[in-house]
């Protein structure tokens, strides 16, 4: 969920629900506001995507312009359905208080029966209403709006991010955090609380970011961040270099589109610095010692995972040291091994996903490094890290990442060659010229773009009354086909499998008919032949074949009904342009469909509850 809050002399209701719009990323489930207006507080909530609620506040004429301040929020369905009832802002009985809420309230169910025998009345079925409950009776009780909240966290078990506001105290917000992300943006006259900082990017750019345990206060000219006890915090200003056209359309019909686009400049960003143009590798900045490291374990969700497993196979291969890769809801669970000479790293995008922060606490416990891969600076994992590599993605607003993605599997092909240097595992030579093909890399990705433009629409068209999908590859490609097949469920809704090529006969061949197109992605070296071999097995039993090649490779274009070309590349670099080609396909073919591909059904982008 996301979740926004303004004070200040602007109209309070576009400002919310322009945040609201750079948010619902987060949640698109149903979208509501709580304005404090000169009537008292006033909510307005909807089912469904954010347009609905713009659409009956314009239909309001103007109602809500006197508005002083107000919350507002998107939301990712936990407990209690996607109705109207349970969007939130959620009040107290008596319509004093107002709040939004991101997170889940663990003890929720005890709490709303001691709220109920105390003679509360409840009208939804959400965790978050026992908030404005609890918040309402301490103000009843005489309490200051901060103390309220303050009392309530004490009260409340979990992983939330909470806005505040009371008919008492116009102009105030009170924010509080324990686990999900919330950040304070700073502005003359005027201030915000939000989830995210591209909530606020085009208003700010300067930013606190409020810890666990923490509260804030603020009115639109000042700030003030506690503890629960009341005691002042001071905290840096931090200052992002994000800008506002970086989460603006600028001209494309979509963010996933216009991220996918973006990646030859995303992933130039996250090298630069790191690679001098002899190809040496300087990743001093992480600020762990990679030398007495003598396991790896990474630990992400989704489509970091993959690039985890991309990276597990060039660290493998170059610096010859064993490497682990978790889908960090298993790890947790699964009694892992390690030590302290084990190196967590925990590879997120947002740098909120809960089961990732889960993962690298686990390591922690048995004395592991933890070296962070994220694109969001100050984020929850900056913080629970011993180091840190940032991704240069940019915001990335699209629910189905790509660009991230690209970044993500840069920084550790990065990490792998530093592993190889340190360890002395290549000769010099080799992993220069390996790190001067990677400098190359933001052109070859263009260079695909380039190349595969015009032919995405003979591929998607394989699609058309397609049941399901096998996506192919072996080695490296294997972790490709499996973000392929991921981005193109995500957002087309075609059950996709991705496999290893040579394990296809041994189960999904089954699946295999005219419905069913194969995506093969090649690959080099002696795996293309032996790709090449599997997906003919397919094609003898009537599979339609999209093969994702070398231009020049006639064995992939005669087995192949459309044949995606891509530059070539050292066998180990060839994912960085391979997964451009199948972005370009889940893209194609949910637009054909005719689906919404930055908000797929049911997903969100980031998942903060386990
Ligand atoms: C969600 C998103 C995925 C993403 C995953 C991990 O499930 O829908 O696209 O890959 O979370 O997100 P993170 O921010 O940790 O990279």
């Amino acid at each position: 969920c996301g979740i926004v809050g303004y004070t200040g002399k602007d109209r309070c209701v576009d400002v919310l629900l322009d945040g609201l719009r750079h948010l619902e990323y987060r949640g698109y489930d149903s979208a509501g506001l709580a304005l404090q207006t000169p009537r008292g507080i006033e909510t307005i909530k909807e089912a469904g995507q954010l347009s609905r609620l713009v659409a009956v506040v314009g239909s309001h004429n103007g109602r809500y312009d006197e508005a002083v301040s107000g919350i507002g929020h998107t939301r990712w369905a936990t407990h209690g359905r996607p109705n109207q009832v349970n969007a939130h802002p959620h009040t107290g009985y008596g319509g004093r208080v107002a709040v939004v809420h991101n997170g889940i309230i663990e003890n929720f169910a005890e709490l709303r029966e001691e709220l109920e025998r105390r003679g509360r009345r409840f009208v939804s079925e959400t965790d978050t209403e026992v908030i404005a409950h609890l918040v309402e009776e301490r103000l009843e009780a005489g309490d200051k709006l901060r103390e309220a909240v303050a009392a309530a966290m004490r009260c409340l078990e979990g992983a939330f991010a909470i806005a505040v506001i009371s008919s008492e105290e116009p102009g105030t917000i009170v924010a509080a955090r324990k686990q999900s992300p919330l950040v304070v943006g700073l502005g003359e006259n005027e201030n915000y609380v939000a989830s995210a900082i591209p909530a606020l990017l085009g208003r700010t750019r300067r930013f606190l970011v409020v810890e666990n345990g923490e509260l804030v206060t603020i009115t639109a000219d000042s700030v003030e961040l506690t503890s629960l006890g009341g005691e002042r915090i001071e905290r840096e200003v931090l200052e992002v270099d994000w800008d506002a056209e970086a989460v603006e359309l600028g001209g494309y019909e979509d963010y996933m589109l216009k991220e996918i686009h973006e990646q030859p400049a995303a992933v130039q960003r996250t090298l630069a610095g790191r690679l001098d143009a002899g190809g040496g590798i300087d990743l001093s900045e992480s600020g762990v010692d990679l030398a007495g490291i003598q396991r790896i374990a990474v630990v992400a969700c989704g489509t970091a995972y993959h690039a985890g497993l991309l990276g597990k196979y060039a660290i493998e291969r170059l610096a010859r040291l064993p490497v682990e890769v978790w889908v960090a809801s298993e790890y947790r669970y699964a009694h892992p091994i390690g030590d302290d000479r084990t190196l967590a790293v925990a590879i997120s995008q947002s740098g909120e996903t809960t089961d990732t922060l889960a993962a690298v606490e686990t390591a922690r416990g048995f004395g592991a490094k933890v070296l962070a891969i994220t694109n969001t600076q100050g984020s929850l994992i900056t913080r629970e890290s011993d180091g840190i590599l940032l991704t240069a993605a940019g915001p990335e607003i699209a629910v189905a990442s790509t660009k991230a993605f690209l970044t993500q599997v840069a920084v550790m092909y990065l990490l792998a060659l530093e592993l190889a240097r340190v360890r002395g595992t290549l000769p010099e030579e080799e992993l220069l010229a390996l790190g001067r093909e990677l400098r190359r890399i933001p052109e070859r990705i263009q260079e695909t773009l380039d190349l595969v433009q015009g032919r995405m629409g003979e591929a998607a068209g394989l699609y058309e009354d397609a049941r399901s999908s096998l996506f192919l590859g072996r080695g490296v490609s294997y972790p490709v086909a499996l973000e392929g097949a991921l981005k193109l469920k995500e957002v087309s809704y075609i059950p996709c499998e991705g496999y290893p090529a040579g394990e296809m006969k041994h189960g999904p061949i089954a699946l295999v008919d005219e419905r069913c197109p194969v995506v093969a992605v090649m690959g080099r070296g002696v795996l293309r032949e032996k790709t090449l071999s599997n997906v003919e097995e397919t094609a003898a039993r009537g599979a339609r074949v999209i093969s994702v090649a070398a231009r020049d490779d006639a064995d992939a274009a005669r087995l192949s009904e459309v044949l995606l070309p891509v530059p070539e590349l050292p066998e180990l670099l060839g994912p960085l342009v391979a997964s451009v080609p199948l972005q370009l396909l889940a893209y194609r073919v949910a637009r054909d469909r005719g689906l919404d591909v930055d908000k797929p059904r049911n997903l969100a982008k980031s998942v903060t509850v386990e």
